[in-house]
């Protein structure tokens, strides 16, 4: 694992979306996942622009969304499904057979997490995931307990998650589960980056960086991860030891 520190958020998300960018140049059939969340939100628009200005097309790659709240349609706003959709999808003008996302309304999430892992492995694994960090330190869904080496899978969601969750939505949803890519395709991942910013993701961000690599907080994995990049703003990089 790696750590970047960066001067603000702005900072942070334009690096972020250059390295973006930048895989899509050097292969142009690149599988990226992506989070939803507030912290990649800023990095997905600059994308968009950095694409158009640089020309760099991403028809050819594959994209798929780390994870779903269950019971929250697609169409919700406060849904990943939305969220990616709005931030990423319709900007960068993707085909929507090159977009693979859980149907979190399905009966069969147990099947939806089959046919993630099958697609997967199908592809020739992830390249490029861009996550972020849960206040509990979850990464996805993989909330804390979660064991590392768990492909695709439906999780209950701890306390903080439902709490923290409803800031993405209009009216108070009730968010139990959540459906996610696993801890183990993290580590499968060719390369990661997990984002934060802010004062507010400092206290978790030491735990993930400093702290015992340890379930209690899923994030911790990024230390065992040869291409993970920890980048952060100076906020969120206020407790870290220099
Ligand atoms: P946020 O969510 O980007 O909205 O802070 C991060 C997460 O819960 O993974």
């Amino acid at each position: 694992m790696q750590l970047r520190i960066f001067k603000d958020y702005p900072a942070l998300s334009d690096a972020v979306a250059s390295e973006i960018v930048e895989l899509a140049k050097s292969n142009p059939e690149a599988v990226f996942c992506f989070a939803s969340g507030d912290t990649p939100r800023m990095a997905f628009t600059m994308l968009a622009a950095k694409a158009r200005e640089e020309q760099v097309s991403f028809d050819r790659c594959t994209f798929i969304g780390l994870d779903e709240w269950v019971g929250i349609p697609p169409e919700n706003e406060g849904s990943c499904h939305s969220f990616l959709h709005t931030t990423v999808f319709k900007s960068l003008h993707i085909s929507p057979n090159k977009i693979h996302l859980f149907n979190a309304m399905s009966n069969e999430l147990f099947k939806q997490c089959e046919t993630m892992d099958k697609l997967i492995r199908d592809i020739g694994g992830i390249d490029l995931m861009v996550v972020g960090i849960g206040m509990n330190g979850h990464i996805g869904f993989n909330e804390p307990g979660i064991p590392f080496d768990k492909y695709s899978h439906v999780a209950n969601l701890d306390e903080t998650t439902q709490s923290v969750g409803q800031k993405y939505f209009k009216q108070n949803s009730s968010l139990k589960q959540g459906i996610t890519v696993g801890l183990q395709h993290l580590m499968e991942a060719r390369e990661v980056i997990l984002m934060a910013n802010g004062a507010k993701k400092a206290p978790i961000i030491k735990k993930a960086v400093e702290g015992e690599v340890n379930n209690d907080v899923p994030a911790s994995i990024m230390q065992l991860h040869e291409q993970g990049w920890v980048m952060v703003d100076e906020e969120a990089a206020s407790l870290l030891e220099d």
